[in-house]
């Protein structure tokens, strides 16, 4: 099964709990928020401000991903927030065990963040700490990029080592990031994603919730890949 978490990144942000709501109609599993600090990435975006809006506007759970330097002092802040989910880039912490522990101790599903250059290893070296992983398939900073060809095998590798690591990795779910639209979902889903983050191709789009179905859809169609 695969599910769905549009980027409030594309977003109308002067109705941005009606695109919330149509998200959500079109079968939404999560809404994605892009923490960005203006140093670890070359934009600035939402604070745990937005993210209180966020938790007001629907029930869905709110996967902040964090592009924020010194993320320990900010986990609290998001988590106190509404953030269900936060995910880290390793880069961004010199102890990259400790921050996602206290991810959880903070009550939220701890995610690791790999860039396209960021090598697979640091799963390997944290998989008892990670509920998921998200896999950057554009270098994070902006929406609207295109899919980096290079992510399908890349994801192939993470999946494989995730089911080598028996049962600790089996339940560590995989999120993709960046350039997902209805023409190339169905082969990255084959390749192992179940969570698909979607900016542009759905809320660049006149009606957000068709765009969600159409994702779902167009998805489920692994199957016949796969094969
Ligand atoms: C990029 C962000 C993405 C972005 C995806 O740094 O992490 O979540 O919003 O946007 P699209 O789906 O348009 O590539
Ligand atoms: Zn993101």
């Amino acid at each position: 099964m695969i599910e769905i978490a549009p980027s409030i990144l594309s977003a109308d942000f002067t109705r941005l709990g009606d695109q919330i709501a149509a998200a959500e109609a079109g079968g939404a599993a999560y809404i994605h928020v892009d923490v960005m600090d203006g140093h670890f990435v070359p934009n600035i975006t939402i604070g745990p401000f937005i993210v209180e809006a966020v938790r007001r506007a629907t029930n869905l759970p709110i996967d902040a991903h964090l592009m924020i330097e010194n993320p320990d002092n900010f986990i609290g802040a998001f988590a106190k927030a509404g953030a269900n989910l936060i995910s880290i880039h390793p880069e961004t912490s010199y102890h990259v065990h400790r921050t996602l522990s206290y991810i959880r101790q903070a009550g939220c599903q701890a995610g690791l963040v790999l860039n396209p250059a960021t090598p697979l290893t640091y799963v390997e070296e944290t998989v008892d700490e990670l509920d998921f992983v998200l896999l950057m398939s554009v270098n994070p900073g902006f929406g609207g990029q295109k899919f980096i060809a290079s992510s399908l095998d890349k994801l192939r590798r993470l999946r494989a080592l995730l089911d080598q690591a028996g049962p600790r990795g089996r339940r560590v779910r995989i999120e993709i990031d960046g350039g997902i639209v209805p023409e190339n979902i169905a082969e990255v889903a084959a390749a192992g994603a179940e969570i698909f983050v979607a900016g542009s191709s759905v809320f660049g789009k006149p009606d957000p919730a068709e765009a969600v179905r159409e994702l779902l859809r167009r998805g489920a169609r692994q199957e016949t890949l796969a094969v």
